[in-house]
């Protein structure tokens, strides 16, 4: 039987024990038909038939209003590519900032829902508004998948190629992982 000593986890940091969190872009738009991106590290499947998603999003975010506005949004696979745009589109605000013109990332048409898709991710999940409820100091938002594709090139037979599709891993604060054993720290 193995012992160790338990470290006391402070509850205010909880979630950091289910870390790390496979991370996610959140293209969203509102009203203004301006598009935003949003980083979540809490996104999640919740069902298959009907093939639902759940992110989870502070009351104060930007996109937040967006996604009340349109009841539309797009789950976006980013890679370690594109780590450095990840962490800016977690850390700057769509009421401020323009995340696809500062980051360079690309908007492009999404299939059947307003919102665009970010051609340097490599998989989007197009989704409408199918419920949303408050957890605390959150709201988690399920999204009915109305459309999923991923790039030929990583996927392919239900399967992401891990070698060609480094996935971001998110560990806390700045940190990230991607499968293997480095830690990235990227400096904005
Ligand atoms: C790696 C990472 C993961 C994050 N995960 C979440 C999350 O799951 N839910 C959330 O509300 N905010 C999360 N954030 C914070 C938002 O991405 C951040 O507040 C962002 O600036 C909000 O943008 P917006 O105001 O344009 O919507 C995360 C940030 C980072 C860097």
């Amino acid at each position: 039987m193995q012992t160790s000593e338990k470290e006391t986890v402070n509850l205010s940091s909880f979630s950091r024990l289910l870390h790390p969190m496979h991370t996610v872009l959140v293209s969203c738009v509102g009203k203004t038909a301006k598009p935003n991106i949003i980083t979540l590290a809490w996104a999640m499947p919740t069902s298959i038939d009907p093939p639902l998603v759940a992110i989870s999003i502070r009351p104060e975010r930007h996109s937040h209003t967006l996604i009340e506005e349109t009841k539309e949004f797009v789950v976006n696979i980013p890679t370690m590519r594109i780590l450095r745009e990840t962490l800016f589109c977690g850390r700057m605000s769509g009421s401020k900032h323009d995340k696809f013109k500062e980051t360079g990332l690309t908007p492009l048409p999404a299939r059947k829902v307003k919102s665009p898709i970010i051609k340097e991710c490599v998989a989007h999940l197009e989704c409408k508004l199918h419920s949303k409820f408050t957890t605390g100091d959150h709201t988690i938002f399920i999204g009915e998948i109305v459309e999923a594709y991923a790039d030929k090139e990583v996927f392919s037979e239900g399967e992401y190629d891990l070698k060609k599709a480094k996935m971001i891993f998110h560990i806390g604060g700045n940190e990230f992982a991607t499968l293997g054993t480095r830690v990235f720290k990227p400096k904005l």
